[in-house]
């Protein structure tokens, strides 16, 4: 076998760490390829709570490898944080001598550029992101490799800072000294040396093994092909996971697109579905739509269809996950986005490049009660079966999984 990918289709938090958790027992490798501790992937394991933000799923299961790949951008003190919370990681964790290093400076950089941004800010997660892949792009950045040579990355070190005082001085962000850098790295030698690995080997060696690809953030936060400019800093598609591990496209089998009954944003840009209403208050109260990362309440409101057809073309995906529909039990009607409206009363059934001014098209389904924790597809209530048969036809792609609770066997598998 080769690899299969789990794809958000929303703008995050869809449920991913559900689902890989659900489907990790099938897998021997479980491999990040994008983003950093942005992400924030909860997993429910009877009465415990996981959150992960670095670290892949897999971690959960103990037959599988967990593999952070050269599209990551790496915080060592993030990775080091979370490993300890795993035990050993020697055998478990191998993370990509080419992945981009984050460090505190990053962050920094984050936080002073939300302010000067103002009511413009993206809403980043401030954990230097952004920054981390731009010193990428301009091939300034050190990579997690140069932990194995200390003397060198404190060179490239003094170079970066040097070319870049004023930026740094204007921020309002002191220099580090090279004896504290040095420390620093020293420390992070020490913890991550052993696990630093050439994955791209590592993979194409394991490639006949059951491989799976964790995304991060989903598609519409896309650095190309989603909200921009308020969007992550990494290709989130289908794509960028092929880029981000070094997996050849043609061992690329399944796609898994994961996606809400209904949809939430936390961040700054346009949602044309958000409900400011007293729906929209109850999808956030009883869906905990408060981020994994930040804790900042999500934005919620309701299933676009246009969106999810074109985060379904994007990705090719081979079937959805559609997570949370116990949220929407108790509400009365159920709505979903079937078309834009533009300013000229024009419908659009396409998501365009700009959506500034579009507004949603709703179709309205009659609510239902009593899906939660429901795992066979006959048992859920016949409104949520026909809610689902209709997001089906509407994006295209068949629905294998209903998730009905936060827990691992609160799942429908079609
Ligand atoms: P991810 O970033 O895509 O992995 O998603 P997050 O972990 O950030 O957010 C999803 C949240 O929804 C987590 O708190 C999950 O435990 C929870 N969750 C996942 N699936 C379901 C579900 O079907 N029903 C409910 N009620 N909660 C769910
Ligand atoms: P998971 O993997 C939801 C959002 C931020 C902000 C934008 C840019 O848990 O689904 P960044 O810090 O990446 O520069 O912030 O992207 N964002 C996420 N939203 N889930 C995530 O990850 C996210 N990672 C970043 O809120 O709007
Ligand atoms: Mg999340």
């Amino acid at each position: 076998m080769a690899a299969d990918l789990i794809v958000g289709l929303q703008w995050g938090d869809e449920g991913k760490g559900k689902i890989v958790d659900l489907v990790a027992k099938h897998y021997d490798i479980v491999v990040r390829s994008q983003g950093g501790h942005n992400a924030g992937h909860t997993v429910v394991i009877g009465d415990k709570k996981y959150a992960l933000h670095l670290m892949p799923s897999g971690i959960l299961n103990d037959n599988a490898i967990n593999v952070i790949a050269n599209g990551v951008v790496v915080s060592p003190a993030k990775i080091i944080e979370e490993m300890e919370k795993f035990g050993d990681m020697k055998g478990r964790l191998f993370i990509s001598d080419k992945a981009t290093m984050l460090l505190d400076y990053h962050a920094q950089i984050d936080q002073a550029k939300e302010k000067l941004r103002g009511k413009n800010a993206i809403g980043t997660t401030g954990r230097g992101i952004g920054p981390a892949y731009a010193d990428k792009i301009t091939r300034t950045a050190l990579r997690i490799g140069d932990l194995l040579d200390i003397d060198n990355a404190l060179e490239k070190l003094e170079d970066y800072f040097e070319m870049n005082k004023g930026y740094f001085e204007y921020l309002g962000i002191n220099i580090p000294s090279l004896d504290d850098m040095r420390n620093e790295l020293q420390g992070y030698q020490d913890k991550l040396g052993e696990l630093i690995t050439d994955t791209t080997k590592l993979l194409w060696d394991n490639i006949d093994k059951n491989i799976l690809l964790e995304g991060a953030q989903a598609t519409l936060l896309d650095i190309d092909h989603g909200t921009y400019p308020y969007v992550t800093s990494s290709n989130t598609i289908a794509s960028g996971a092929l880029t981000g591990s070094a997996i050849p496209p043609k061992q690329l089998k399944k796609v898994i697109g994961i996606a809400k009954a209904y949809l939430t944003r936390v961040g700054n840009g346009p949602f044309i579905t958000e409900d400011f209403g007293k729906d929209g208050e109850y999808i956030r109260e009883k869906g905990f739509e408060f981020g994994t990362t930040t804790g900042r309440p999500r934005r919620c409101g309701w299933f676009d269809a246009i969106a999810g057809k074109y985060a379904v073309t994007l990705n090719s995906c081979d079937e959805i996950a559609l997570m949370k529909l116990d949220v929407l039990d108790g509400l009365k009607e159920v709505k979903v986005c079937v078309a834009y409206e533009n300013e000229k009363g024009e419908q659009i059934d396409y998501f365009p490049t700009n959506l500034d001014g579009l507004k949603p098209v709703y179709k309205t389904f009659a609510g239902w009660d009593k899906s939660a924790g429901v795992t066979k597809f006959e048992e859920l209530p016949k409104n949520a079966q026909e809610y689902i048969l209709a997001l089906e036809k509407l994006i295209n792609c068949p629905i294998k999984y209903i998730a009905t609770g936060a827990k691992r066997d609160e799942t429908v598998i079609r």
